[in-house]
């Protein structure tokens, strides 16, 4: 049964005052401005510029051009009753070269744009790392070199005092398995690296930067909550079989605990032993130590659930996850299952950890085919989409899951990378011909909940 709140309407009343919402974007899907204002260039400006990596050919050159409409696009943050921002610096504006020389330049823009912010009484948060690497460091071997432990200090700490006095909700790495494995496996996301060898050292230094980033902030910005945020997505085997239970185990450990238990201390999952043996060439006696962090809070990131068989041909995983348009479910237009208790299964699951105190959503929302007609976007099923899993969110919250926070992805429609401009997941619509943007019906509902 639905829940609603004294009014008879669900609203955010339901979640208690102290419940974070807010709206979730990042640096190269919305800034544009790819080489405005002194900044270098990142992998992805060069991976776009590769033949057949990007849908369509696009790229993200202009994308939303935030960096020139931030002002008026926090005005509409303003106007949906929105409380929260979170959106990512761009490693390649502050550092051009991703070490060495600071650009003033690039301070300067995320400044102005954390003080209209403060000025609206909108609350700011920053993901250090949204997938933007600067490309001079990944001609230095980029994740998968162990000196990116020490450059992504330098960049953390510029950043914490840059931008510390007024920001105190931090985010370290945005979906580190994301970013190693379409990015050092799979080859499909930038830098378009591929198979274990680049794989297994990028994730290993992405765990040990996860955890240096947190420590730096923490000794840094005074009063700081600080995170990082992990894809997640719950998983279940196809049927009751015991080898494809066996090989949903062991997408699970790869999807949600891979990043997760050695944050904790728990060290790595193990997948398969021989994998392991693989993973350990690249730890340093001391490494175990060094991958644990006192952090405040999980950013948890969910859009679906995986359903899993059990597959000869994947080594090691022994695996194979059967997309939602061979199962008879419903989806979005990024092929991915709606089923809004994947949340609350999600949301039970890092809750069952002790040593979580605190999971924000940090990300959760849809891609829909949407259009304007006669200047409306009536995208009904986002809403839908929204409204049923925040129920779920609230059913874990009742349970006792110390789920604090919820953030919409996304504020606009923006640059879905190798998917291109595709597919629209913004609650606010965005014609990238003229730039104009219209608030969705999806963006009405949300402002009306939080009002
Ligand atoms: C990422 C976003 C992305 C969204 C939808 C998350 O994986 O953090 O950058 O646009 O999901 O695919």
């Amino acid at each position: 049964m639905n829940e609603v709140s004294k009014n008879n309407v669900f609203d955010k009343s339901l979640f208690g005052q102290n419940f974070k919402w807010g709206v979730s974007t990042s640096a190269y899907q919305i800034e544009g401005a790819h080489d405005t204002g002194g900044k270098g260039n990142s992998i992805w400006d060069k991976f776009s510029e590769e033949k057949g990596r990007i849908n369509n050919g696009h790229h993200g050159k202009i994308t939303c051009d935030f960096y020139n409409r931030f002002e008026d696009d926090l005005k509409l943050i303003k106007e949906l009753n929105i409380p929260n921002f979170r959106f990512s610096i761009s490693w390649s504006r502050i550092l051009p070269k991703g070490i060495g020389d600071v650009n003033q330049e690039g301070i300067d823009y995320y400044n102005k744009i954390i003080d209209s912010c403060i000025e609206k009484g909108i609350e700011p948060w920053i993901t250090l790392y949204h997938w933007d690497l600067p490309h001079e460091l990944e001609a230095k071997g980029g994740w998968t070199n162990r000196k990116i432990i020490y450059w992504f200090t330098e960049y953390v700490e510029i950043c914490a005092h840059a931008f510390g006095d007024r920001v105190k909700h931090w985010m370290v790495l945005n979906e580190p398995m994301v970013f190693t494995g379409a990015g050092y496996f799979l080859g499909v996301h930038a830098p378009g690296k591929k198979g274990l060898s680049n794989f297994l050292p990028a994730l290993h230094h992405a765990v040990l930067a996860q955890a240096q980033g947190i420590r730096v902030l923490k000794s840094i910005v005074a009063n700081a909550e600080v995170g990082t945020t992990i894809s997640c997505s719950h998983i279940e085997p196809y049927d009751s079989n015991l080898r494809n239970s066996l090989a949903a185990k062991r997408i699970d450990i790869l999807v949600n605990r891979m990043f997760l238990e050695p944050l904790l201390g728990r060290g790595y999952p193990i997948i398969h032993k021989k994998l392991t043996a693989k993973l350990n060439k690249y730890i340093l006696p001391g490494d175990e130590i060094l991958m644990k962090a006192d952090f405040d809070f999980i950013g948890i990131q969910n859009y679906t659930r995986e359903i899993v068989k059990h597959s000869w041909y994947t080594p090691f995983l022994k695996a194979k996850i059967i997309s939602a348009d061979k199962r008879s479910v419903p989806i979005t237009a990024m092929n991915w299952e709606i089923y809004p208790e994947s949340i609350y299964n999600v949301l039970k699951q890092f809750g069952s950890y002790a040593e979580i105190k605190k999971i924000i959503i940090t990300e959760n929302g849809a891609a829909f085919n949407d259009t304007v007609v006669d200047e409306k976007v009536e995208d009904f099923h986002r809403k839908e989409f929204l409204e049923n899993y925040l129920q779920q969110v609230l059913r874990a919250r009742k349970e006792g899951v110390c789920v604090e926070g919820y953030f919409v992805w996304s504020l606009l429609d923006n640059f879905e990378w190798s998917e291109g401009f595709y597919p629209r997941f913004g609650i606010v619509h965005v014609d990238f011909e003229t730039q104009k943007r219209t608030i969705k019906a999806s963006g009405a509902w949300f402002k009306e909940f939080l009002k």
